[in-house]
């Protein structure tokens, strides 16, 4: 078998989305639509992917990578038109090409598979999916012959009344044969209500010549969802969401509120873990087993643990190891890494720091740019200064130490194992192991300093 190539088409602004970025950047579950559409064809097997870009073409090439190749079509003067233009790229492709728009996130990689299948086996020149709907307006509509072959497709702004009453329409996911796509697209005219070069055009040349047209109708005509507008995108959004939902709940994740929880496609969970209302787990995350998250959490590209829990919490690309818990309202920025069983408590923000096993850092604290031994005491309060306005320094504090509340260590600084730091110390040198540092200003009692001053406030009054 030829390998599969594809076009996606995604050089237009995208009007109705009332956007300044192109409408196939925008994310379904996180993902940009157009993301969506790469993943199911390289899924299905696609060996080369051409994305057509115009509009706003630096946000593409910005999510897309170097993940696909690309052609632009400077002005879109039609879907014929386009594909046109991502001629000199495949003209030397003799495979199956695939074309399709990138604002159908919801379209199946099982989907993709069967059209390249049927497209195979039936030695097809062109093999369309089809479906069926109770409003096809605004789509382009399959005419077939009395035989029920496929013959055209008429677009609805050049749709005869008759033509208007056929609910068969075309979600444009095309598989052509490559040779007789670049052969016919010069022959497409632009005759018609819109001005433009129709791609769908090629059907009826396609059955003029007699060349064999099959089709893959659909039942679910989600998967077609061409999206055009922010309410499409919502509802997109609530499909793909629900879809992954219940892949979760079938895998043996519990998930308490399914309609106030986002989880993106590339997230793991473990079984028995429970996910909590109000909570989003995207990017590249992975949650371990019996660990609970939420409410109110958001975690992205981020590794949790088994039996971990984060409540009410933030964490970016953050690491949980077994039986470490953050919350409620902890930050967890960046490279923050709590080995097992470590506690993080309330208003606490970690950043590109590993706090060791058993640590406890359990109220109102900054730890970035450090290491932290096991069993370590952070008290309340207490500040890593690590930067002073132009270069970022490390703290490191070792195991069985004890860091009193409110104090500032300023960085570079070592605290050695086993030592203590008097509260509210301003540390600025190193702490040898089984030391007390303490430093802060000296307490003076001024005995009787209050009541007399009271005593004279009280007679001032009157
Ligand atoms: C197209 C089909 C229609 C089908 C419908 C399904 C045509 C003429 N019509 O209509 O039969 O039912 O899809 O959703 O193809 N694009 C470019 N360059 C251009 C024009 C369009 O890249 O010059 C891109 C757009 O960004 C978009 C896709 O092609 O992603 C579809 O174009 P659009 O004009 O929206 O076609 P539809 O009206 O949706
Ligand atoms: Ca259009």
């Amino acid at each position: 078998m030829n390998k599969p190539a594809a076009i996606i088409l995604a050089a237009g602004q995208g009007t109705r989305m009332k956007s300044s970025l192109p409408k196939v950047v925008h994310s379904v579950c996180g993902v940009p639509m157009v993301e969506w559409v790469r993943r199911a064809l390289v899924e299905a097997g696609v060996e080369r992917i051409v994305v057509v870009v115009g509009h706003g073409a630096d946000h593409v090439r910005a999510v897309l990578g170097d993940s696909v190749e690309y052609a632009v079509q400077s002005e879109q003067l039609g879907t014929a038109h386009a594909v046109r233009s991502a001629e000199p790229v495949l003209k030397d492709w003799y495979g199956p090409v695939m074309v399709l728009a990138g604002d159908v996130p919801m379209l199946s990689t099982e989907t993709i598979s069967s059209i390249l299948k049927i497209h195979e086996g039936d030695s097809a020149a062109l093999t369309l999916a089809t479906c069926t709907l109770d409003d096809p307006s605004g789509y382009g509509r399959i005419l077939r012959n009395e035989s029920g072959a496929i013959i055209g497709n008429r677009e609805h702004k050049d749709c005869s009344p008759e033509q208007l009453n056929i609910k068969e329409i075309n979600p444009a996911v095309y598989c052509f044969s490559g040779p007789k796509l670049f052969e016919l697209l010069p022959q497409v005219k632009n005759n018609n209500a819109q001005g433009e070069y129709y791609l769908p055009d090629l059907i009826e040349m396609v059955a003029n010549q007699g060349g064999k047209i099959s089709s893959f109708t659909s039942n679910d005509p989600d998967e077609f969802r061409g999206i055009n507008d922010r309410w499409q995108l919502s509802q997109a959004g609530q499909i793909v969401r629900d879809r992954i939902l219940q892949q979760h709940a079938q895998n043996g994740v519990t998930i308490i509120d399914p309609g106030s929880i986002t989880i993106g496609p590339d997230v793991a969970i473990g079984q028995d873990s429970v996910i909590h209302p109000n909570t989003v787990l995207e990017g590249k995350t992975t949650i371990g087993a019996n660990s609970e998250i939420g409410p109110n959490t958001w975690v992205k590209s981020s590794t949790v643990g088994n039996r971990c829990r984060a409540f009410m919490s933030h964490l970016d690309q953050a690491t949980m190891e077994e039986g470490s818990r953050c919350g409620p309202f902890a930050n967890l920025r960046p490279q923050a890494h709590l080995k097992p069983s470590t506690k993080i408590g309330n208003f606490v923000e970690i950043k590109n720091a590993a706090i060791g096993p058993n640590t406890s850092i359990s109220h109102l604290t900054y730890i970035g740019d450090a290491s932290i031994g096991s069993n370590t005491n952070i008290g309340a309060g207490v500040i890593t200064c690590n930067y002073d306005g132009f270069h970022k320094f490390h703290t490191e504090i070792g195991s069985d130490c004890f860091v009193g509340s409110n104090s500032t260590l300023v960085a570079p600084v070592k605290i050695e194992d086993g030592s203590f730091v008097a509260a509210g110390s301003v540390i600025t040198k190193g702490v040898p192991s089984g030391a007390m540092a303490i430093g802060r200003g000296r307490q003076e009692n001024k005995e009787q300093w209050y009541t007399v001053w009271r005593a004279a406030k009280g007679s001032e009054k009157k």
